[in-house]
C-alpha cells in the first residue's frame, strides 16, 4: 500500500531531559522527527510512572504545530480519556490487554476528531485487536514489555505479527498505520520496516543520540 511505504519517525520524550522541555521538541522537530510520542504510565498497566495531560499540555504550548502522538499504558484509558483529548494531542492509542470497553474508548477517539490508536503487547496475540481493525487509524505493535525506555527490540515475538497486520490491512481493504515501539534504533528499524512497519517510535536511539539529525536519517535507512 503506497500510503505507508515512507517511514514516519517519532521521538518519545520519555528519553528527553525534561529541565529542556521546549527545547527538547524544537530539537526533535528540527532534526527531522515527522511526530513526537507520548508515553503516558500510571504505575497500574506498567510499573512505571511517568507524566500525564498537565505535562502533555506543556508539550503542547512548547511546540503548537506539532503532530503529537499519545500511547496511554493505563488501566482505565476511558476514565481518563477526556483529560487526555483536551491536551489537543492528534492521535491516542490506547492498550487491548486491560479490562475496559475498547470498542467504546476507540469510538470516543474518533468523535473527538483524533486519530485512533490500539497497542499489543509482546505477549498479546494479534486476535486481541481484530475485532477493533475497522475502529483504528493505527496498530501500534509493542517490540518491548512497556515500561521503560532503553530496553533490547523483541523480535522473533513481534515481527510474525506486524507482518500478519499487514496482510489482514489488504485482505480487509483497511487503512491504518503500523507502528512499532521499544528498542528501535539504526539495526533494528530495518527489520521492523521490512516486516512493514511505518511508525518508527525512537526514545534512546533519537534523544541519547550524539547528533539527533544523524540518527533519524539512520532509522529512515
Ligand atoms: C516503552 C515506551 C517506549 C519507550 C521507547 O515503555 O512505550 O515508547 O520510551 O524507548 P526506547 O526507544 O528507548 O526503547
Ligand atoms: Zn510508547
Amino acid at each position: 500500500m503506497a500510503k505507508f511505504n515512507q517511514s514516519i519517525v517519532a521521538p518519545s520524550l520519555l528519553a528527553a531531559d525534561w529541565t529542556q522541555l521546549g527545547a527538547e521538541c524544537d530539537r526533535a522537530l528540527a532534526a527531522g522527527a515527522d511526530w513526537l510520542h507520548l508515553d503516558v504510565m500510571d504505575g497500574h498497566f506498567v510499573d512505571n510512572i511517568s507524566y500525564g495531560p498537565s505535562f502533555i499540555r506543556h508539550v503542547r504550548q512548547a511546540a503548537p504545530d506539532a503532530y503529537l502522538d499519545a500511547h496511554l499504558m493505563i488501566e482505565r484509558a476511558d476514565h481518563y480519556l477526556d483529560r487526555f483529548i483536551e491536551t489537543e494531542v492528534n492521535n491516542i492509542t490506547i492498550h487491548v490487554e486491560p479490562d475496559y470497553p475498547v470498542g467504546e474508548t476507540l469510538r470516543r477517539i474518533r468523535a473527538a476528531g483524533l486519530s485512533a490508536g490500539l497497542a499489543i503487547n509482546p505477549a498479546t496475540s494479534l486476535d486481541a485487536a481484530l475485532p477493533f481493525l475497522d475502529q483504528i487509524d493505527l496498530l501500534l505493535v509493542m517490540t518491548v514489555v512497556p515500561g521503560f525506555g532503553g530496553q533490547s527490540f523483541m523480535a522473533k515475538e513481534t515481527m510474525p505479527k506486524v507482518e500478519a497486520a499487514v496482510a489482514l490491512r489488504a485482505e480487509r481493504d483497511l487503512a491504518f498505520h503500523i507502528e512499532v515501539d521499544g528498542g528501535i534504533d539504526a539495526a533494528t528499524a530495518p527489520v521492523a520496516t521490512a516486516a512493514g512497519a511505518n511508525v518508527l517510535v525512537a526514545g534512546t536511539s533519537a534523544f541519547k543520540a550524539p547528533d539527533m539529525a544523524t540518527a533519524i536519517t539512520a532509522l529512515r535507512g
